[in-house]
């Protein structure tokens, strides 16, 4: 989908047209499409896959909890004024929460536009459209200037990207020393992802030691045994991310 808010010429060159990228990419617009239409997708999902555990108003589609979104707002240090990168913010509920509870501006940025158009629509809606602004980008290339970033949030979407360290080091330029990444992703189990094309390209056995390689201090590091996960049964039948993966860390001064 390409709508007004379309890519420039520079950002389009800057999405890979090969490997897994475009088939999520291009699923996930179809998702954001989806639930502008249907409530009762909307409804399942919110029931399922997070208890209706957030606030109605900023409805996403992950897995986050009020209480996961609450940690991260305290232990990101978001304040009045910090600037707070979400990356692959798709409908833009957590980022826009966060930032309305911490008074923090929020850019978002994720290569689905269908995403961008909702959360400018949901910036304006919950009175954020004034500092908060949403654009074309991945995990490789964000468009965020160096060392600008306070804090950076990354929800349900590190999985998907081709090169985790490549993300890992896209992140940590735009962050300024000792601003914080926060990380909420599922990992998948390799064994279970063998002949699923879409998924699995890039699988970490502990991500503490890549973010610590990666220039940054882990402060948080929680990962929790991700039995049952309503995306899998809803998607596709194979089970393929086990783990789920909550971590905040600094980027270490040089
Ligand atoms: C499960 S959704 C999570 C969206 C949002 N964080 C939330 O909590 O509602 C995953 C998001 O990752 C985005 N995504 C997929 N591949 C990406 C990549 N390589 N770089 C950045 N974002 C990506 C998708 O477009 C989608 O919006």
């Amino acid at each position: 989908m390409r709508g007004p808010d379309g890519p420039s010429a520079e950002q389009a060159s800057e999405m890979p047209e090969e490997g897994v990228f475009p088939l999520v990419r291009d699923g996930y617009d179809a998702v954001y499409d989806v639930l502008e239409r249907s409530p009762t997708f909307a409804q399942l999902w919110r029931t399922n896959a997070y208890h209706a555990d957030f606030p109605v108003e900023f409805a996403h589609i992950s897995f986050l909890t009020l209480g996961e979104a609450t940690q991260l707002t305290r232990r990101l240090r978001l304040a009045t004024g910090s600037l707070l990168v979400d990356a692959a913010c798709g409908a833009g509920g957590p980022g826009l929460w966060m930032a309305r509870e911490s008074g923090a501006t929020l850019i978002g940025i994720d290569p689905a536009e269908a995403g961008l158009v909702a959360a400018r629509r949901l910036a304006r809606q919950s009175g954020l459209g004034e500092r908060a602004r949403f654009q074309l980008g991945t995990f490789q290339h964000t468009g965020v200037a160096d060392a600008t970033a306070d804090a950076v949030m990354t929800v349900e979407a590190l999985q998907y990207a081709p090169d985790k360290r490549a993300a890992l080091i896209e992140l940590r330029r735009i962050l300024r020393p000792g601003g914080r990444l926060g990380i909420v992703c599922f990992e998948v189990d390799p064994g279970l992802v063998l002949g699923v094309p879409a998924l699995g390209t890039d699988p970490i056995a502990d991500y503490r030691e890549l973010l610590r390689q990666c220039e940054f201090t882990v402060e948080v590091y929680e990962e929790a045994a991700a039995a049952v996960l309503a995306e899998a049964t809803f998607t596709i039948e194979v089970r393929p991310y086990p783990r789920r993966i909550l971590a905040v860390a600094r980027a270490t001064p040089l």
